[in-house]
């Protein structure tokens, strides 16, 4: 685990007119840049698939982390698995053979991420943890960009880092949802490896300082 915070700017809050400027401005301070893959079914908006993925490798260097909200999410592992992700993040409540995706996920040499919706308590993960690389806490119910963070979704970090440190696992936590410089040193004081951030990045005047704030607030 990185000793500094990682960002993940989430591009569904960018510009889509001018992607490739948007990208720009926070090539030099993002660690990812976090793709929102929605069907509108297991979330009830419809945002973007491989196009966009192929789109971004070529406008950045940037590793990608896929976030898949759709209620099919082994069904894409392969398909997004082309565009050479770092993280592939299915989630709980739609992944029946959740082992099986997670190997196959690892097999196509992404890291394999389970996120949990704000309704899904962090133990349901109990006998999956030694078998994933991530955990991403959702902080506002999927489906739109600049909701309102969810407070409870502290404790699930906190949770998640004693899972974790007891066990002497290194699976990594990520946040997704309202993620803000006003909450991100609370999120990293409590365990949090990587934040993604849509509004708070995109729709600031300048994306490059927003990131970098985060990410200088240093790990305990
Ligand atoms: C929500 C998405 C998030 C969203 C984050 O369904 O998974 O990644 O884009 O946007 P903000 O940071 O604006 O909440
Ligand atoms: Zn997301």
């Amino acid at each position: 685990m990185s000793e500094l915070v990682m960002v993940s700017p989430s591009i569904l809050a960018a510009d889509f007119s001018n992607l490739e400027n948007e990208v720009k401005k926070i090539e030099k301070c993002a660690d990812y840049i976090h793709l929102d893959v929605m069907d509108g079914h297991f979330v009830p908006n419809l945002s973007f698939g491989y196009p966009v993925a192929s789109a971004i490798k070529k406008i950045s260097k940037l590793p990608i982390d896929v976030h898949l909200m759709v209620s099919n999410p082994a069904q894409h592992v392969e398909g997004f698995a082309k565009y050479n992700p770092e993280i592939i993040i299915v989630h709980y409540e739609v992944c029946n053979n959740l082992y099986r995706t997670l190997q196959r996920i690892k097999e196509l040499g992404s890291k394999a991420f389970v996120a949990i919706n704000p309704h899904t308590p962090v133990i349901i993960l109990d006998d999956i943890l030694e078998s994933l690389d991530g955990v991403l806490v959702m902080s506002v119910n999927p489906g739109f960009s600049g909701q309102k963070f969810i407070d409870r979704a502290l404790r699930k970090v906190f949770m998640l880092n004693g899972m974790r440190k007891a066990r002497g696992l290194d699976f990594e936590i990520m946040v997704d949802g309202g993620v803000s410089p006003s909450n991100a040193s609370k999120l990293i004081e409590l365990g949090a490896d990587i934040l993604v951030m849509g509004s708070a990045v995109f729709k600031s005047e300048d994306p490059e300082s927003v990131c970098r704030a985060v990410k200088n607030y240093s790990k305990i």
